[in-house]
Parts: structure tokens; C-alpha cells; sequence
């Protein structure tokens, strides 16, 4: 299964690829992830990607698709599920080149829907666990001890760029560079949409459909 998760930030892309990863064994690519981790790393990417991490601004593509070059040779014959990529028209573009390299073909990109104002909300609450990845949100998901995560005991943080003058830049970001990406998509006849405002499970369990119809469509 090759997938891409497309949508606003707090739309619950990170949330979603970490259930269907574990479900399915396939590989959880996200962008935003692997680029928190050069910066802790302090690798030169990571450094490169700090300033317009901070400002809410998309880091270059050149750096966006060669890192994800790599990640793509590494996965072998696993599937994958990418959440923070393409951001815009020339990394589609440059993902559509890899995988033809490759002989590999998307099954699906996935929209998720969620208005501004919910977003907002859900991107004030949000605690991640900085080496996993992994989400919560104190109101509609928490963990069972505040600042911990369920899973591996390790502490959860905010991250820097969920205050609100940042997630509004993150927000036309999105409207101005991504949302191309979307009519791209659905161009190609590879986009399903999906109401993203209901709870976390309800999300899953449409996700699961779409993915059965595409499958039985195939
Ligand atoms: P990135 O980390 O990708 O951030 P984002 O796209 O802004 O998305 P988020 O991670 O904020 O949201 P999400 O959709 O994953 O939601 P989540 O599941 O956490 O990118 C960060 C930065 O890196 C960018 O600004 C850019 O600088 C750079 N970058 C990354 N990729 C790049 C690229 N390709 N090109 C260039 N630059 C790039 O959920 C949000 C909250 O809501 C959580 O608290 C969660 O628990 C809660 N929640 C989830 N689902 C639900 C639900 N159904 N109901 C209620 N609450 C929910
Ligand atoms: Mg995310």
C-alpha cells in the first residue's frame, strides 16, 4: 500500500499514518518528523530547516525531496504512508519521478478536511512525544498521565511552532502553497476526501472504508 496524507496542519495526518502504520506494518514517512529530528540531531539539514520551521514557512524543496530520496531507497519493497509530503506542485512532481524510477505507483492520496477553527484548537492542545512522534491532545485524546506518554514512558513537549501567530502563517502556507497540490491529485483521479472533524476513532474507521472501496475497486 503507497499512500499520502494531505491537509491542513492539526488536521490529524500524524495521528492517522500512526495507527496505519502499526495496523498495516507499512512505513510512517512524515516530513515533519524526520526534519524535528535533524534539528535535535543538529545535522546540516537540520540547521538549514530550523529558521523556516520556527517562522511556520516551508523549508526549501530541494532539501525536502532529497531527504526523501533517501527515504524512499531505504523502504525496500515496504509500503508507505507519507504525512507532510508534497507540500507543493514541484515535490509532486519530483515524487512522481522517483516512483516511476522505481516502478511504483500511489494507491490513494487522502484529503483531510477540518475547518480553521477547529484546527486551531486542536494545535493548542496538542503534546508529542519528541522521539516518537507520537500525539496526543489534552482534550480529545490525553494521555493517561499528563506529560507521559502511554506507550514508553517518555516525556511529551508542545511543539514550538503550535502558537497561535505561527499556526496562522502555517495556516496560508497551506492555503497558498498546498492546496495546488490537492487539484493535482485530484486530477489524476488518486483523491478521496474525508470529514476529519469527527473523533479520532470515527476518522480510522472512514479511513478503513475508503481504503476497502479502493482496494475492491482495483
Ligand atoms: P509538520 O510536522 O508536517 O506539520 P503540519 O503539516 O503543520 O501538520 P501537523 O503535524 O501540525 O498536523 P497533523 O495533521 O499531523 O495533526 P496531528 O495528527 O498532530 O510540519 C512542520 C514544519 O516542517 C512545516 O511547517 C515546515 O516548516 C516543515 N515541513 C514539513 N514537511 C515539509 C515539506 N514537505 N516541505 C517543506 N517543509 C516541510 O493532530 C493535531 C492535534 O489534534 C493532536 O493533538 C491530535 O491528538 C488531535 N487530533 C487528531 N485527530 C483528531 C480528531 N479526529 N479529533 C480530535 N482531535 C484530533
Ligand atoms: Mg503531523
Amino acid at each position: 500500500m503507497r499512500l499520502i496524507f494531505l491537509g491542513p496542519p492539526g488536521a490529524g495526518k500524524g495521528t492517522q499514518a500512526q495507527v496505519l502504520g502499526e495496523r498495516f506494518g507499512i512505513v510512517q514517512i512524515s516530513t515533519g518528523d524526520l526534519l524535528r529530528r535533524h534539528r535535535a540531531e543538529g545535522t546540516e539539514l537540520g540547521k538549514a530547516a530550523e529558521g523556516y520551521m520556527q517562522r511556520g514557512e516551508l523549508v526549501p524543496d530541494e532539501l525536502i525531496i532529497a531527504m526523501i530520496e533517501r527515504e524512499l531507497d531505504a523502504l525496500g519493497g515496504r509500503g508507505f504512508v507519507m504525512d507532510g509530503f508534497p507540500r507543493t506542485v514541484a515535490q509532486a512532481e519530483a515524487l512522481d519521478a522517483s516512483l516511476a524510477r522505481k516502478g511504483w505507483a500511489l494507491d490513494r492520496v487522502i484529503l483531510f478536511r477540518v475547518p480553521d477553527d477547529e484546527l486551531v484548537r486542536r494545535l493548542s492542545a496538542r503534546w508529542v512525544n519528541p522521539r516518537t512522534g507520537r500525539v496526543y491532545n489534552t482534550i480529545t485524546n490525553p494521555p493517561r498521565t499528563a506529560g507521559i506518554d502511554d506507550e514508553d514512558g517518555g516525556p511529551l513537549v508542545q511543539r514550538e511552532d503550535d502558537r497561535p501567530e505561527t499556526v496562522a502563517r502555517r495556516l496560508r502556507v497551506y492555503a497558498e502553497q498546498t492546496l495546488p497540490v490537492v487539484e493535482y491529485y485530484r486530477a489524476r483521479g488518486l483523491l478521496t476526501e474525508l470529514d476529519a472533524t469527527r473523533s479520532v476513532g470515527e476518522v480510522t474507521h472512514e479511513l478503513l472504508h475508503a481504503l476497502r472501496q479502493e482496494r475492491a475497486a482495483q
